[in-house]
């Protein structure tokens, strides 16, 4: 458990109950695969940012909906990740061999689609109409945001802007939602909202620009996940498109020519021009623009551990090594 988790301590051990039991099916493999994953653990920011939220703004003194909410936001992430992880041909998710390796892509993907039906039908029970509305346009958002990613594959010329998009996309609209889902759940003023989606949203960037990086300068056995999947599979992120901006016409030229085999037999050589030309820390510094843009925002809630614990929450997204 991460320091910022205390502050809703008792909720969060609920929250994890219902994960569990709301993993349930007749069929043994959705149960087998589905609980190996949520077992593994992971880190649970996203269901964490719906308890704060609603904590922050007094909600659970009405309700118990956002231990719910926390649940489904937990469970469309571990679906993203069931597909992401075929697309992505990794071996390696929360310190144990993935779901696609241990019984194959057709397994994953279907159990993926399980976990993301399974999330409509407790929102259902929700029962909000404005919640269903969010949802369903991000997970949406999220599908477009992995598409978008997998035409800029091997392509060398993908602007900043363009890769911002899709981070916004595939991670970012995720974090946004779950603070505002929470928000609406909660009643929130008009002016909380927005600050608590726009947190969302910055914290969700700062969160992806790491995990960017991490991915070359991360340890794997810390990460709990294989360092280098992002140019085994070509990826133009960050720390390339910047490295190819800073570096030397041969540095630019390596880069380029490893984005466009989309191999690691380069990575070393890779890893060596992301430092050299500072790219790995603009991204670090990007990120942590992030999470001051995020923390901003979060002078429109009355002060709270719940805030204070959304402060350090948008800390760690930057400076963690998992
Ligand atoms: C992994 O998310 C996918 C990304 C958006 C980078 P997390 O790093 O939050 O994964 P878990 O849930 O903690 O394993
Ligand atoms: C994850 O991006 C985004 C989604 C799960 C939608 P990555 O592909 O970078 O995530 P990791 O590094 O595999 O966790
Ligand atoms: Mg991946
Ligand atoms: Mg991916
Ligand atoms: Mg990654």
């Amino acid at each position: 458990m991460l320091p910022f988790h205390k502050a809703v301590e008792a909720d969060f051990a609920a929250v994890n109950q219902l994960i569990i039991e709301q993993l349930h099916s007749n069929v043994g493999l959705v149960e087998n695969i589905g609980h190996y994953l949520v077992e593994a653990g992971g880190k649970r920011l996203r269901p964490l940012l719906v308890l704060l939220t609603a904590n922050a703004l007094n909600y659970p003194a009405r309700g118990k909906q956002h231990l719910d909410l926390a649940a489904i936001i937990e469970f469309i992430h571990t679906a993203t990740l069931l597909h992401d992880d075929v697309v992505d041909i990794s071996n390696m998710r929360r310190g144990r061999p993935t779901a696609n390796a241990k019984w194959g892509n057709a397994p994953s993907v279907l159990v993926g689609d399980f976990l993301y039906s399974r999330a409509f039908q407790m929102m259902v029970a929700i029962g909000s109409m404005e919640i269903m509305q969010i949802l369903s346009d991000t997970t949406n958002t999220i599908s477009e945001g992995e598409v978008q990613q997998l035409v800029n594959a091997k392509d060398p010329t993908v602007s900043e802007a363009n890769y911002l998009e899709v981070i916004y996309k595939k991670t970012g609209a995720l974090f946004e939602a779950a603070c505002d889902t929470a928000a609406v759940l909660a009643d929130a003023t008009a002016e909380q909202r927005q600050a608590l989606k726009r947190y969302g949203y910055h914290l969700g960037l700062a969160f992806q620009l790491i995990d960017d990086a991490l991915d070359y300068e991360g340890d794997a056995e810390t990460l709990g996940k294989n360092v280098g999947d992002d140019l085994a599979e070509g990826k133009p992120t960050l720390p390339l498109i910047q490295a190819m901006a800073q570096g030397t016409a041969e540095e630019s030229a390596l880069i380029a020519d490893a984005i466009r085999e989309g191999a690691l037999d380069q990575l070393q050589a890779v890893v060596a021009i992301v430092q050299r030309t500072g790219a790995l820390q603009y991204t670090t510094d990007s990120a942590k623009e992030q999470a001051d843009l995020a923390i901003a925002q979060l002078e429109h809630l009355p002060d709270s551990p719940y805030r204070q614990a959304m402060t350090e929450l948008a800390h760690f997204a930057v400076g963690r090594d998992h």
